[in-house]
């Protein structure tokens, strides 16, 4: 699907994009040769191949047929970031493909224990992304308050002792943080690991004064439950302030209703849902919650390592498969700017 002229010009807002899922292919060949990393492409065409793959979420729906899932092919790739100037780097590149797509303010998540549990010191991670934060506004004019997630499948212990360590570098309302996140989320594999196993995680986050969000994939397994939960349950009951994906609520009327009566927006990515379901059954869905009034934007997800898809192709495809108007597309963005976390001056400035 080519990008319309329309699209394109469009100013945009990101919310749901892990910064670690914008790696290209090129900077993963580099990284791995300047800090020689093992990786298991001879060549660099071979790397590229791997990328043309749709891998799976979930690896029981096949049963363990020795393929990797999304999130191993995922974090494979993060094992070439090892320096500041790594993740420095990564965050470069990406804003200035954000500036490039008229990105104007973006909320990147950020995995920093799969660069912890590999021996990376947590500073390198953080300092790299704070130098990057206040380039991308100062070079490419892309500003961003950045999400730090707690990786669902380790335990609740490694997310508190990684949060504690990161925490210096949040917005945090002591007034003493450096101000590189302003959130907390919850991501990788939700297999048997429903957000509430993390509510300490939420509410320790919230006494700081930070946000919270959390995944609920597309079709994983308990779903529903999940989103349930996410909408109902965590933080004494007071809900997510957003949910990441969440589509599967389209399935129950009290979620829908839940998620309209709080005001708890979906952050969509639709190029990653396409790759498993059909136009026919995917496209129409999204459209239902558009006019049920749920709040929703569009976003990436991980676009490298989704056939390279960025936010203006995901806008693209709803704005031909849902038969958005042009209006409807700017009243996406200005979802996107009501759902994001920015200062009330910057959000005034965006669009
Ligand atoms: N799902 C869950 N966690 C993630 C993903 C994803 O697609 N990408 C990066 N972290
Ligand atoms: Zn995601």
């Amino acid at each position: 699907l080519e990008i319309s002229p329309f699209i394109a010009s469009l100013p945009k807002v990101e919310l749901h994009i892990h910064i670690e899922g914008t790696l290209s292919p090129a900077l993963r060949w580099k990284l791995a040769h300047r800090n020689n990393i093992p990786i298991p492409y001879k060549t660099y065409p071979e790397l590229l191949d791997s990328y043309k793959i749709t891998y799976n979420h979930r690896r029981e729906v096949n049963g363990d047929n020795g393929a990797p899932t999304f999130l191993e092919t995922y974090f494979a790739g993060c094992q070439v970031l090892c320096t500041e100037d790594d993740f420095y780097e990564l965050a470069m590149d990406y804003f200035r493909k954000a500036s490039e797509m008229n990105v104007r303010y973006v909320e990147p998540f950020f995995d920093i224990q799969a660069h912890t549990k590999r021996g990376v010191a947590a500073e390198a991670v953080l300092d790299g992304f704070l130098r990057a934060q206040r380039d991308g506004a100062k070079v490419y004019g892309v500003r961003s308050n950045w999400i730090f997630c707690f990786l669902r499948d380790e335990s609740l212990e490694s997310g508190l002792e990684a949060y504690r360590t990161a925490r210096p570098w949040g917005r945090t309302n002591d007034g003493k943080g450096k101000g590189l996140f302003h959130a907390v989320g919850l991501a990788s594999n939700e297999y048997d690991r429903p957000p509430l196993l993390f509510e300490e995680g939420f509410r320790l986050a919230k006494e700081d004064g930070l946000h919270v969000t959390m995944h609920c994939d597309v079709d994983q397994k308990d779903a529903v439950d999940h989103v349930h939960e996410a909408i109902f349950k965590v933080c004494a009951g007071q809900g997510s302030e957003r949910i990441d994906h969440g589509l599967n609520a389209i399935d129950r009327p009290d979620l829908i209703e839940g998620l309209k009566e709080r005001n708890i927006g979906l952050t969509l990515c639709p190029h990653a849902y396409h790759r498993r379901q059909a136009t026919e059954t995917l496209f129409p869905k999204i459209r239902k919650l558009w006019d049920e009034g749920v709040k929703i934007c569009i976003n990436s997800d991980d676009p490298t390592y989704m056939h390279n898809v960025w936010i203006d192709g995901n806008m693209m495809k709803v704005y031909e498969y849902c038969r958005f108007s042009k209006g409807d597309m700017i009243r996406l963005v200005r979802n996107a700017v009501e759902m994001s976390w920015a200062d009330n001056e910057v959000k005034k400035e965006i669009l």
